[in-house]
């Protein structure tokens, strides 16, 4: 049985025309002189988030490394989502490599999201030198583990005002960023906007096999290549996996697809007598009873889930078709009862 893959939408394979695109790519040596196939998928990032360079990396997690490192020093505070990727899933680098001590924001302005108000309460004001230093707010849109969750256009400013206001710089973790874009209509630089640094990862829902890219400032950008060396991340010949990037954005425009089969997901999973919240774009979570017990289920069945929480998380990608969100339902139906059994 062909098994549907619904862990991540990191689990797509490059297309014919993504290989293609590697083997002819032009490269150089991006720790000497620089790879031109790096350079100009650096360039078009930047151009697309509105931000005057980026630097690519092999994965997100060395992104936001990066950018904690840039902004904070040992014992600063940062302050991130409750639940942040940076908080929960990167095995404490803001701390181990970053020296930053994390505040976690409950979600007071709905999933996934700390409202401006929390901000301003949190960052504190500069009191005498003897109290701790908070320097750095790091959002995540879309937010991973709220389920696809995404920071609206106003919220994202005003999150941004409040950070400003309070004199922290703002890192927005968006390996998902795309994904807000294009389910609110707008434009990913406007996302990004006020950010001083930003992360996107093009192996999320686009097909690319590895990268990821953190833009900023010329000054900031030059400095995280710095950095980037440290941590083992110069590569050499990388327009090998820059022409794969440059194929990867021209999925943007089909991402709406992606959600559309979320919601299919959705609809179809409550006619089985799940409940569960409105995707807002290719993840859903679904609360059952016991998660390890349903994905043993499905895993029998050639449907494949991670669990989240007391929750499944499934995610929509490019790799699985309309059809294969049909065949998912049929293979479930059956299991259904079985599943919601507490
Ligand atoms: C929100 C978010 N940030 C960062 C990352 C890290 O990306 P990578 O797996 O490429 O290190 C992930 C991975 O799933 C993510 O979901």
């Amino acid at each position: 049985m062909r098994p549907l893959d619904f862990r991540s939408d990191t689990v797509t394979k490059p297309s014919p025309e993504m290989r293609a695109a590697m083997a002819a790519a032009e490269v150089g040596d991006d720790v000497l002189e620089g790879d031109p196939t790096l350079l100009r998928l650096e360039a078009r990032v930047a151009e697309l988030l509105g931000l005057e360079a980026a630097l690519w990396t092999p994965t997100g997690c060395m992104a936001n490394g990066i950018a904690m490192m840039l902004h904070l020093q040992r014992g600063d505070r940062f302050l991130a989502p409750a639940q942040a990727h940076v908080l929960g899933s990167e095995l404490g680098t803001a701390a181990w490599l970053a020296g930053g001590m994390p505040e976690a924001l409950p979600w007071e302005g709905g999933p996934g999201r700390p409202t401006a108000e929390q901000v301003r309460k949190a960052a504190g004001s500069a009191g005498p030198y003897y109290v701790l230093r908070t320097r750095l707010l790091c959002l995540e849109n879309t937010h991973n583990f709220a389920g696809g969750a995404v920071i609206p256009l106003a919220e994202h400013r005003a999150l941004v005002a409040a950070a400003k206001e309070k004199g922290l710089a703002v890192h927005l973790d968006g390996a998902r960023l795309w994904h807000a874009a294009a389910a609110q209509g707008c434009a990913l630089h406007e996302l990004a906007a006020g950010a001083d640094t930003v992360s996107v990862c093009l192996s999320k829902g686009l097909g690319a096999p590895m990268g990821s890219l953190l833009a900023g400032s010329k000054a900031l950008v030059e400095e995280g290549r710095r950095v980037r060396k440290m941590l083992g991340g110069g590569v050499r010949q990388g327009g090998v996996m820059g022409a794969a990037g440059l194929v990867a954005l021209d999925y943007l425009p089909r991402l709406a697809e992606d959600h559309g089969k979320a919601k299919a997901l959705a609809a179809g999973l409550r006619q089985l007598g799940f409940a569960l919240p409105e995707p807002e774009t290719n993840i859903l979570l679904v609360p059952v009873p016991d998660t390890a017990k349903a994905i043993a289920l499905m895993e029998a069945a050639g449907v494949r889930v991670l669990p989240v929480g007391a929750s499944l998380r499934f995610i929509t990608h490019r790799d699985l078709a309309e059809a294969d969100i049909a065949e998912a339902l049929a293979r479930l139906a059956p299991l259904t009862a079985g599943i919601l059994a507490a």
